[in-house]
């Protein structure tokens, strides 16, 4: 079988995404979806443009007799009960070789182990999805500077940012649905991103060993009287009463387990970011030796004045969480392969078909949810946060930030 037969649980913005990455991808089939409001629509995109059969099923349990893979695209607040019913569907005889699931891997610690506990228990292989791993200027900057790495030594700083304006449904924003956050939502990418970038070539991923956390979370846009009020109207969602952070900024250090050095992994993520769309930026620098990029930079712009931008009607189709339809405008014409969905499916799908987990199984998005949980933490109690004492690390699993439990307004009204 050169193919894997891929069922998606969730229609809507990221199951659509990746489904423009499959389009470029050679061994995925869609070949089931869950039916909710979306499905239809993706159904016939799927069929469209010849990425599988995108059969619509009533259920998990209907579907997982039909495909080989799994996908879970739903919010993070579902994560659990859908495991639930894939495990409850192997049991009963599916044949199912590995399961994806995008990032975050759940809303803290204790949940993400018991999805990580589970997968194993029944035997799944698995794929954790962060997509910015697999992006193409990541990976050739890795294959570029290979050399000066080997020769120089590794790259000893890291800065990493994923910043927009604010996501797309009103789940994202209830701090308890999504389980904090920008933090949360982005802050585990940009973390999981210089991470793997600090990470000397050809070494594992989890490599590096984190030793200490610190982060400042804040509250800058979204709680001004103006925002506040669009955001419950919009969104349903009060940050006067529940309050998520906006912004935040911090720095992970990990020590090289063979020679000691240390290297430090700075992130920033915000939904405050008011330029054409979202920003994806990272630089790093080793010793005589350095790369930097910026998703914003593209090598085609268009302009749009004033009398034209009446028929400009979809901003996004430029690049992702656009916010302007005139003036001039960078375009990303293949936005799915640029952010690494293409790279993180192909792969996956690989790793399946020879009975293996991915690249990054969700052992690995566990590890990336004991960063942010601690960067919470350190936000919480304005410290660094030492990973390698072992009354924090007894701590971080059950840790469920203030933000999370809907008691951000303690912290984030603060100075
Ligand atoms: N890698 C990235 O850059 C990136 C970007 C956006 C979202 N995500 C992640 O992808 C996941 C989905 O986010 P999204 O933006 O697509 O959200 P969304 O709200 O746009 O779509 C969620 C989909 O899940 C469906 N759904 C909800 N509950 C369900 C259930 N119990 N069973 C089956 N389907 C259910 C909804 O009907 C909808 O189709 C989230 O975990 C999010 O963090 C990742």
């Amino acid at each position: 079988m050169s193919k894997i037969k891929l069922g998606m649980i969730g229609s809507g913005f990221m199951a659509r995404f990746h489904a423009r990455a499959i389009k470029q991808v050679r061994n995925i089939d869609i070949a089931g979806l869950i039916r909710r409001s979306a499905s239809e629509e993706l159904a016939v995109y799927v069929r469209k443009n010849g990425l599988g059969d995108g059969i619509i099923y009533d259920s998990i349990a209907e579907m997982a007799q039909h495909v080989d893979a799994l996908a879970i695209y739903t919010p993070n607040y579902a994560r659990l009960d859908i495991l639930e019913e894939i495990v409850n569907a192997v049991q009963a005889g599916a044949q199912i070789k590995g399961v994806i699931c995008d990032k975050p891997l759940a809303r803290n610690v204790a949940e993400a182990r018991k999805m990580v506990d589970i997968a194993e228990k029944a035997g799944l292989r698995t794929a954790y999805f962060e997509n910015q791993v697999f992006m193409k200027a990541l990976t050739a900057q890795l294959a570029q500077l290979a050399p000066q790495q080997a020769t120089m030594g590794p790259m000893f700083l890291v800065r990493a940012a994923e910043e927009h304006a604010g996501p797309h449904e009103p789940w994202f924003w209830d701090p308890v649905r999504q389980g904090g956050g920008v933090l949360l939502d982005m802050g585990c990418h940009s973390i999981a991103a210089s991470w793997y970038a600090l990470t000397p070539p050809g070494r594992p991923v989890t490599y590096l060993q984190p030793v200490s956390v610190w982060a400042d979370c804040a509250l800058l846009k979204w709680g001004l009287p103006r925002w506040q009020i669009r955001l419950k109207a919009e969104r349903g969602v009060d940050y006067a009463s529940t309050p998520a952070e906006d912004f935040v900024t911090g720095m992970v250090t990990y020590r090289n387990p063979e020679t000691g050095q240390y290297v430090k992994g700075q992130f920033t993520s915000s939904w405050v970011y008011e330029k054409q769309g979202m920003r994806l930026s990272m630089d790093g620098i080793g010793p005589g030796y350095a790369f930097e990029m910026n998703t914003l930079n593209s090598s085609l712009e268009i302009f749009i004045g004033d009398a034209a931008a009446e028929s400009a009607s979809d901003a996004e189709l430029a690049v992702e969480k656009a916010t302007a339809t005139r003036g001039l405008i960078p375009i990303q014409d293949n936005e799915a392969d640029l952010y690494g969905y293409t790279d993180e499916n192909e792969e996956a799908a690989a790793a399946f078909l020879a009975g293996r987990d991915a690249l990054l199984p969700w052992s690995y998005g566990l590890e990336i949810m004991k960063l942010v949980m601690a960067a919470y933490m350190s936000a919480e109690r304005k410290c660094v946060i030492d990973l390698t004492n072992i009354k924090i690390q007894q701590e971080l699993e059950t840790f469920i930030p203030l933000i999370q439990q809907g008691r951000g307004a303690e912290l984030l009204s603060r100075d």
